[in-house]
């Protein structure tokens, strides 16, 4: 008695930091972490509900890549169907834990097979598999969680337990809670965003996505390097990814005559749209939570130069209807998140099409943030962006258009 009672309040403790996360890839990071400290996983994977299929949305691997390091992986761009053929789609399709001692002995009468492709290409060797689906305590199915080679005391891989697979599931019935309210944060964004779009045309899902998941890998990056405790890191994370979305949502006070113009900006026309920062701003002024605080920061600042130069620059009282742009801010007087996504959004917009610009090639865009590192840029960000190119390129593949 006295152990399950242990149990399920360490299970209710996981349960308490999942809820702890806004963005939907931070939850599933957290749950991944949480389902494999609880079953003693080496691996997992979870998949999201999308479109009536299962899209990929998180991977940890224990054995082939670090914990909390950038990982293109994590950004791959691939669906399963919900059918028999797969495991998960067997679980997803008939509601049903699937519990594998050896994925390659898999009775030949079983509908389901287990696809031997990632570990020939990884190197891997998948054996003991828990692949569970996460339905909401409606019984409305979000995704399926899948849990690969649990360990012995000794590092061995060994069949999941009898306690695992009763645990596990538990916790995977709120961890689909968490997955819903992670999802609905996302979109809720995203048609905030869309608003700002029907007056922008290069201010589309697909680029906020893409200055989401870059600023907060090159976060992560630049916190690995300052030794940022683990915990802090993921909360950073967490809120840099949403924020960081919402860098242009201010362009919905600029005219549209400005905005959609076509070709070059004359002078008086770009200080009109240098405004799109103090209204963005002025959106979340009211920091009630870290996430306005944060957002706030960066539609304020993201276009604030490392060594000066930059907009709107200092001013006291954004809410003053007589403000005025000030004298730009420097190095640390620009926040910490408004740096990460100054570079983040030049990378977007010279690597993509704009009514004034055609694409840059790779090669050029990096050559440009490498010599704007120290005056644009802050140098200890443009390193840590250079630390994560293949990421970068992976989240390039991931959001495209
Ligand atoms: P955006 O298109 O998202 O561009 C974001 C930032 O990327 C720009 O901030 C600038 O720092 C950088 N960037 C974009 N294109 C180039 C380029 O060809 N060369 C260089 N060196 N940097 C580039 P910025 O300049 O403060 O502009 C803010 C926003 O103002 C832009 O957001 C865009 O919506 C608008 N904008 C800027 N210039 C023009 C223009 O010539 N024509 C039009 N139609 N819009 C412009
Ligand atoms: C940090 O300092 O850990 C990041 C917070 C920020 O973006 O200001
Ligand atoms: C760089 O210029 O350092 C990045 C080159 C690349 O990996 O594509
Ligand atoms: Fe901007
Ligand atoms: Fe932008």
């Amino acid at each position: 008695m006295q152990l399950a009672r242990d149990t399920l309040a360490s299970i209710l403790r996981r349960i308490e930091e999942v809820n702890h996360f806004n963005d939907i890839d931070t939850i599933l990071d957290k749950i991944l972490y949480e389902a494999r400290q609880i079953s003693h996983a080496d691996a997992g994977s979870i998949f999201v509900i999308e479109d009536q299929s299962l899209r990929f949305g998180y991977v940890h691997n224990e054995t082939l890549f670090k914990e909390n390091e950038a990982n293109e992986e994590i950004y791959a761009n691939f669906s399963l169907p919900i059918d028999d053929h797969s495991l998960v789609g067997y679980a997803a399709s008939k509601g049903q834990t699937l519990v594998i001692d050896d994925a390659y002995r898999i009775p030949a009468d079983r509908p389901y097979m287990f696809n031997p492709d990632y570990d020939k290409k990884s190197g891997y060797t998948t054996r003991s598999i828990l692949t569970i689906p996460l339905k909401t305590f409606h019984d409305r199915l979000v995704g399926v969680m899948q849990l690969i080679n649990a360990k012995d005391e000794k590092g061995r891989i060994v069949p999941f337990s009898p306690e695992s697979r009763e645990l596990v599931p538990l916790f995977a019935n709120t961890a689909a809670v968490a997955i819903d309210r992670g999802v609905m944060n996302r979109e809720l964004i995203l048609r905030m965003v869309k608003m700002a779009e029907l007056r922008d045309v290069n201010e589309t899902g697909p680029h906020v996505q893409r200055v989401g998941a870059y600023a907060a890998e090159i976060y992560q990056q630049w916190a690995i390097g300052r030794r940022v405790e683990r915990q802090e890191m993921k909360r950073q994370k967490d809120l840099i990814r949403l924020a960081a979305m919402l860098h242009d949502v201010g362009k919905v006070g600029i005219p549209d005559k400005i905005l959609k113009k076509p070709g070059k900006l004359a002078a008086s026309e770009y200080d009109v749209i240098k405004w799109h920062t103090v209204y963005g701003g002025r959106l979340f002024a009211n920091q009630t939570s870290g996430l306005d605080r944060m957002s706030m920061e960066i539609a304020l600042n993201h276009h604030e130069r490392w060594s000066g130069g930059g907009y709107p620059g200092k001013i006291k009282n954004i809410m003053s209807p007589r403000v005025k742009m000030g004298i730009p801010k420097r190095f640390e007087e620009i926040p910490l998140s408004a740096r990460i996504v100054a570079l983040a959004d030049v990378f977007d917009a010279l690597s993509s099409t704009r009514s004034y610009k055609p694409p840059w090639t790779d090669e050029r865009v990096f050559e440009t943030i490498r010599s704007d590192s120290g005056r644009q840029f802050d140098p200890e960000v443009v390193a840590a962006f250079f630390q994560i190119i293949p990421v970068i390129k992976a989240i390039r593949e991931r959001f495209p258009g």
